[in-house]
């Protein structure tokens, strides 16, 4: 029963960012990676049609016997992870972006949130800063062709740099002191941010937290696998397989098509 794997879904390779937290914490559970990348980016997609791709998704890690199902993107958790709960009787746990820490350490009680508009127009977004941000100024970025272009192999370029540049700024001279990354493509960005940015400004994301979620679930429900060899991770894609292979062993990338 703990050998069935872990699904974990999102719209490209923004989601390895979370999965290298979980196989580092859970070196023992099996997992399967699914890059929606021939949809992305869903931050462009209706609330609706992110529903579709993540009941298809779902659907089909569920076939492949999935006992647990991470929604590894902050666009499908604010648009999808509540129909998923309600259509699927299994546990799913998703990410949201770190408002919660965020707001309970500014010192200057303005924090910025670089995310999706899919992201930024949701009604979970929308709860969640509410519930969280009182008393604190919460400027909103859409990260408009982030993941666009770290999914066309663009992370290290002039163009990101510039582009990275031209959101912070704003909330630099609003005297931002944390930068929430709202998008689980965006901590591959952490290099550049960090080198752009005052030394003043915490980066945040919450993969690690995502994470510890996923074993206190597997504890909880008694889903943990008892292997005590190395869990296996396969990687699947629905588009183009460049990006995917720049991320993870050709090797190891398969194509899928989910129409
Ligand atoms: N990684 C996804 C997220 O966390 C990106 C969404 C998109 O494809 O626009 O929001």
């Amino acid at each position: 029963m703990g050998d069935r794997p872990i699904g974990v879904f999102d719209s490209g390779v923004g989601g390895l960012s979370l999965l290298g937290e979980l196989r580092s914490l859970l070196p023992n559970e099996n997992f399967i990676y699914i890059s929606d990348n021939a949809f992305a980016p869903y931050g462009a997609l209706s609330p609706e049609d992110i529903r579709k791709r993540s009941q298809a998704l779902t659907q089909w890690l569920i076939e492949q016997s999935s006992k647990l199902i991470v929604v590894a993107c902050n666009t499908a958790t604010t648009n999808a992870i509540e129909s998923l709960r309600k259509t699927h009787p299994i546990p799913f746990v998703g990410i949201e972006p770190a408002i919660k820490p965020a707001a309970l350490q500014t010192k200057t009680g303005v924090v910025g949130v670089l995310a999706t508009k899919g992201t930024l127009s949701s009604g979970l977004f929308h709860e969640t800063s509410t519930a969280y941000g009182q008393g604190v100024r919460i400027l909103e970025k859409e990260g408009k062709h982030l993941v666009e272009m770290i999914e066309n192999g663009m992370l290290q370029s002039e163009e990101m740099e510039q582009l990275l540049h031209s959101y912070t700024q704003p909330m630099i001279e609003q005297g931002v002191d944390h930068l929430v990354l709202g998008c689980t493509h965006y901590p591959f960005l952490t290099p550049i941010l960090t080198r752009i940015l005052p030394q003043q400004i915490k980066i945040v994301d919450c993969n690690g937290a995502v994470a510890k979620q996923v074993e206190r679930v597997l504890n909880k429900k008694d889903l943990g696998c008892e292997s005590q060899h190395l869990g296996n991770t396969t990687y699947f894609y629905t588009g183009d397989s460049q990006t995917m292979r720049q991320f993870v062993s050709p090797d190891d990338v398969n194509v899928l098509s989910i129409p």
